[in-house]
């Protein structure tokens, strides 16, 4: 029936039906909170890209889930930044590496309330801040497997409840199921960064994470923000190597990336809301260009709404604050 029977402006009328028949909901159960944790005590370093955030040493990390908790979100993924980096990331494999030592402290407060996603990579443990190991000059890809592997481990022994890899060598999934499994932790998901783009996004988190590559860029092993069909590629050979989530990274400029996965797969679907995104609507809202409140809650219903089950994102605790005020 066309117009004048039918008059799709009808249902916009009044707020409860429009409401009512919104076909997009995000909920505080959707969302992840990213922190960065450092050595020390006492230390709260802001990243001055990314408003609200901060490097933060253990004891300030607990207190940070505390909070997080309180709004109602319940999920952290956490980066480390060591005292000391080395060739290959090996700082990173060890009962007393940064991140191992902070998820024992937040297992030890919160226990199954906090669910702790470790991301794994090597990019904030290596020298030259590639994510893997150097031969040649290009990173290897099978010899990073290695390190990989033994961080997994190693953080799954700490408690992680997910492992999260996010480095893109072809085959870590595989072999990371396969450690775990081999030791005992059959039951820990691996959440892959499937289809990771090498992103000018990222540019606020390696300020965050101090993990730059020194020389070169990453294109040798992300994916090029051209691509879709390789995408689903890397997808499908991430589910049968045994990933339990599937991850796409950044999430604004690649909705249509979410979109055809959910199409494709049968699988939950992570968006990573990366830290260029985050940060550009903190420059536009501080500057008052853009209602930044909006702004963010129209960008995550966007995700959602892409086909996205899980949201990574630097807005978390705003989200949640909004969503318990609406
Ligand atoms: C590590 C990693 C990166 C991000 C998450 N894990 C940076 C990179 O690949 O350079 C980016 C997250 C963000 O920008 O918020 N490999």
């Amino acid at each position: 029936m066309a117009f004048p029977v039918t008059r799709l402006r009808r249902l916009r009328m009044n707020p409860i039906l429009l409401d009512m028949v919104s076909e997009t909901t995000v909920s505080v159960n959707d969302l992840v909170m990213p922190l960065f944790v450092c050595p020390g005590e006492n230390v709260n370093n802001p990243i001055s890209s990314m408003p609200g955030n901060s490097q933060l040493s253990i004891d300030l990390l607990v207190e940070e889930c505390g909070e997080i908790l309180a709004l109602g979100v319940k999920s952290v993924l956490l980066f480390g930044i060591p005292e000391s980096k080395d060739e290959t990331g090996a700082v990173a494999c060890t009962h007393n590496s940064i991140v191992q030592k902070a998820i024992r402290a937040l297992k030890e407060k919160y226990g199954k309330e906090l669910l702790i996603i470790a991301d794994v990579c090597n990019c904030e443990y290596t020298t030259h801040g590639h994510c893997g190991t150097i031969v040649n000059g290009e990173v290897d890809n099978d010899l990073t497997l290695e390190t990989l592997a033994a961080q997994s481990l190693s953080l799954a022994e700490a408690g992680a409840d997910i492992i999260a890899p996010s480095d893109m060598m072809d085959g870590r999934v595989q072999k990371i199921r396969k450690t775990l499994d081999d030791n005992g932790f059959q039951n820990t998901p691996i959440m892959a960064y499937s289809a990771k783009y090498a992103s000018a996004f990222y540019g606020p988190f390696r300020e965050a994470a101090e993990s730059a590559p020194k020389f070169g860029n990453r294109r040798s092993y992300q994916m090029n923000p051209a691509n879709s069909d390789e995408a689903m590629r890397e997808i499908e050979q991430d589910i049968e190597e045994g990933a339990d989530i599937v991850m796409v990274k950044p999430a604004m400029s690649y909705l249509d990336i979410i979109r055809r996965t959910k199409d494709t797969f049968n699988i939950p679907i992570a968006a990573y809301n990366v830290s260029g995104e985050f940060s550009m609507v903190k420059a536009a809202g501080a500057n008052g260009w853009v209602d930044e409140e909006r702004i963010m809650m129209e960008i995550i219903t966007s995700i959602k709404r892409a086909g996205a089950d899980i949201i990574i994102t630097y807005f978390a605790k705003d989200v949640a604050k909004f969503l318990s005020n609406h």
